[in-house]
This record gives structure tokens, C-alpha cells and sequence, in this order.
């Protein structure tokens, strides 16, 4: 029985959890061309098999690209190399491996001063203003500076590369219109030669940032990391490292906010900060869907799947699952569980930027606590979330001073 799956009907975008109860587990959606899953050890077994369920096209539009929009992309010479997320075993491991040492534990710490530095500046700025949209003023810019900052993109740049990172949400995720394509198409040509010319830059004049660190790989060994690679990695962890984080701090800062007792629960003990991370990356998390390929026959929950299928894991469903979490619809900053999430995936793709979005997000709630404790959600306003299958937060994010207004 058709189950009739709409990830971009307007009732799904504004709450997809309601949603989520009455999926089976495992179902066919035609009019996405796909097998959507919903339970947590169904999607998590994919995770843990990458032999069986490849990752190729994790970054491949949602629906066939219109003629005139690959025509653009080819004249345009647009060819990201598959690099991580979207990139099968063996070359993964390759190429995760000289990334991982960028994103460890160690040199993220070694960030975090930084990062407080900036968010304190954002805060204050906001806390100036009647009322502020917490998305432009704070979710948004912190973790673009910080991504950008890394890779050395210059500053100067913020603006335009933010615009390409919507156009990419849509391109990728969403089901854009053919003029809507061919426009997309042409500004994902000028960001894939931006990233070529950048790194082209740095090899004739390196600096102390993440892609000189890559060159100096390839110089070493040019097989180790070929600089098409280097420059999709580039292009890759320019959107995956903002767009993702902003959005977590934003659903972070709503659903806080939107249970106030436990707003003044993280201020009165600020230690319970890293788990109300955790308990939002599960609760209301930025990235909601993945996507893999079949790459055998495989049986899912009782259901056979052919080749050469493409899945749809619903991580959100997983992370509401009343099979592993208990009272999956309660915001619960306490939750001793909530880091068993799957908001990050799981096996040889586990987000590699975990570390730096734990980070960013728990030192926003700590200076928002420390310096805000009387702030408040604008009341009345109207929640609008970009039409795609897997990113998700608020545009916009009204936030005011309690009596700061009449
Ligand atoms: C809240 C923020 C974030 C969320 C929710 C998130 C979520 C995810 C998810 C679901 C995956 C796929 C995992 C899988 O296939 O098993 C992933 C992979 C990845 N993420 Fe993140 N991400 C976040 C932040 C970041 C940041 C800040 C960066 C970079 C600085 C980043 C870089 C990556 C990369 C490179 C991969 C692919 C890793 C691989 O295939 O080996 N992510 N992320």
C-alpha cells in the first residue's frame, strides 16, 4: 500500500516528527524514486555496512538534473571528486585520513578560545538590539567564520560563500525548477572555480591553515592526496561545516528557550551544557536524512530491497525510535542516552566535524547562559525551514531580553 511520503509538503517541514510515528519501517516512495527507513538498528546496520550500502550518492541532486542545468556544470567544468562522505572504501580511508588529524580532539581544543572570543563579540552585539534574529547575528556567522577561518578562505569572501552554501542546500537537497537549476548551476560552476583558484593560491603561497597543511601532503607524495581531491575536500568542508552547525545552534537555542525550566537549568549549572547538546542533536537535529546506494539484493526489516536501490535513513525517525529511546518526544537535557544518537551517522562516515560542531555549539550556550540568562523567544513568531530533505533550522530565530520590550 502506497504510504505517500512528502518530505517538501509544507505540514512536514514545519514538524517532521509528527510524521514519523506512522512510517513503517522499511517502504518504496515513488514519487522520490526511493526506500525510505525509519527505525534506529535498521538504519544504523546500513551505517555499520558500507560493502552493502554504498555512500556514493550522498551528495548527488535529489531528483535527474534538467539538460540545460548539466550543461552548465559541464561547460563550466564543474567535477567535485568524490572525496569523503559520498566516497566508498578503499580511497575513504585515504583521504579521511589526512582530514582526520584537521578535525581531532586535540586541534579543536586548541580552537576553542577562538571560538569564545567571536561568539562573546556576536552575543554582545545581539544583546544590544530590542529584539535580534539569533540566525544572522549569532548560529549563522560563528561557525562560517570558523569553517573559513580553517580552511584560509579570506574573510572578504563570507558573504558570497554563504549565498553559494543556499544555492547548494537546494541543488543537492531540495527540488529546485529548471530555471531554478540552471541558475543554481551557475553559481555552483563560480564556487567550485573559486575553491580551484584558492587552492591554486596556496600552493605558490601557502599559509598556516588547513589546506596548506593538504598541500604539503601532496608534496610530499602526490598519490597520498592529488590536488583535485585536495580542492573538492575544500568544497566539500566549506558547506558541511557551516550550514550544519548554524542550524544546530539555532534548533538548539529554540528548543531551549521553548523549555524555559531547563534554559535555567543549563544556567544555574552550566556542566549539564555538553548533554543538552547531545539531547538536541537527538531531539531536534540539523541534519534529518541521509542518503546510500544498495550495492547487492539486500532484505531490510522483512523487506526485500533490489540493487542498485537508493535509501533514504530518516536519522530523525531513528533518534525519536520509542524502540531505543524511552519517551522519544520529551526534551530532556538530563537524557543519560542522548548521546547514542545517530544525528552524526555512525562507522567509517561518522561525521568528521563532530568534534568542531560539539564545540561551536556548546560554547555558544555557555556565553548565551553566562550572558543572557533572561532571554526569551519573541513571542508569536512564525517558524520557516528551507524546502529540502535532510537540512534543518529555522531561517530566522526572534530572540528579545525579557522586559527588554513593552
Ligand atoms: C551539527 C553539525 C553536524 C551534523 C549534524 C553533521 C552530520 C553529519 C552526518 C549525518 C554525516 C554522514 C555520516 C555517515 O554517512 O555515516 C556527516 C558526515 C560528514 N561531516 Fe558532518 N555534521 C555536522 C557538522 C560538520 C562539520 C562542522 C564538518 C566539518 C568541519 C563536517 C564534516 C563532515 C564530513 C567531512 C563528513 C563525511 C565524513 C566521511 O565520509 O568520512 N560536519 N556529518
Amino acid at each position: 500500500m502506497a504510504v505517500g511520503f512528502d518530505p517538501f509538503e509544507q505540514e512536514y517541514l514545519a514538524d517532521p516528527y509528527r510524521r514519523f510515528g506512522g512510517l513503517p519501517a522499511v517502504f518504496y516512495e515513488p514519487a522520490l524514486d526511493m526506500w525510505v527507513l525509519s527505525r534506529y538498528a535498521d538504519i544504523e546496520a546500513v551505517f555499520r555496512d558500507p560493502a552493502t550500502f554504498s555512500a556514493a550518492i550522498a551528495q548527488d541532486p535529489m531528483f535527474p538534473l534538467a539538460e540545460a542545468a548539466r550543461e552548465v556544470l559541464r561547460a563550466g567544468g564543474f567535477a567535485p571528486a568524490k572525496t569523503m562522505s559520498n566516497c566508498d572504501p578503499p580511497e575513504h580511508a585515504r583521504i579521511r585520513r589526512h582530514n582526520l588529524r584537521a578535525f581531532s580532539a586535540r586541534r579543536i581544543a586548541g580552537l576553542e578560545p577562538m571560538v569564545r572570543a567571536r561568539a562573546g563579540e556576536l552575543i554582545d552585539a545581539m544583546l544590544a538590539k530590542p529584539r535580534a534574529d539569533a540566525v544572522a547575528d549569532l548560529t549563522f556567522p560563528l561557525p562560517a567564520y570558523m569553517i573559513f577561518t580553517l580552511i584560509g578562505f579570506p574573510p572578504e569572501d563570507t558573504e558570497t560563500l554563504k549565498s553559494w552554501g543556499v544555492d547548494r542546500l537546494a541543488f543537492s537537497w531540495g527540488r529546485p525548477s529548471v530555471d531554478e537549476q540552471v541558475a543554481i548551476a551557475e553559481g555552483m560552476v563560480r564556487y567550485w572555480e573559486y575553491c580551484r583558484r584558492f587552492v591554486r593560491r596556496r600552493m605558490d603561497e601557502p599559509a598556516d591553515d588547513f589546506t596548506s597543511d593538504h598541500l604539503a601532503v601532496h608534496r610530499a607524495d602526490p598519490e597520498a592526496l592529488t590536488v583535485d581531491e585536495i580542492v573538492s575536500v575544500v568544497y566539500g568542508l566549506s558547506f558541511a561545516g557551516h550550514e550544519t552547525t548554524a542550524n544546530l545552534g539555532a534548533n538548539a537555542i529554540r528548543r531551549l528557550l521553548e523549555h524555559p525550566e531547563q534554559w535555567r537549568a543549563l544556567c544555574a549549572d552550566p556542566g549539564l551544557i555538553p548533554n543538552a547538546v547531545e539531547e538536541v542533536l537527538r531531539y531536534d537535529n540539523s541534519v534529518i536524512a541521509w542518503r546510500r546506494v544498495t550495492t547487492r539484493p539486500v532484505t531490510v526489516a522483512g523487506v526485500d530491497v533490489p540493487a542498485g536501490a537508493k535509501l533514504l535513513l530518516l536519522l530523525a525517525s531513528a533518534d525519536h525510535d520509542p524502540e531505543r529511546f524511552d519517551q522519544p518526544g520529551r526534551f530532556d537535557v538530563r537524557r543519560a542516552d542522548a548521546a547514542r544518537h545517530l544525528g552524526f551517522g555512525k562507522g567509517i562516515h561518522f561525521c568528521l566535524g563532530a568534534p568542531l560542531a560539539r564545540m561551536e555549539v556548546r560554547v555558544v550556550l555557555e556565553e548565551l547562559t553566562r550572558r543572557a540568562p533572561d532571554l526569551e523567544l519573541v513571542p508569536g513568531q512564525r517558524w520557516d525551514f528551507p524546502a529540502n530533505v535532510s537540512f534543518r533550522g529555522p531561517r530566522e530565530l526572534w530572540v528579545r531580553l525579557r522586559d527588554s520590550e513593552p
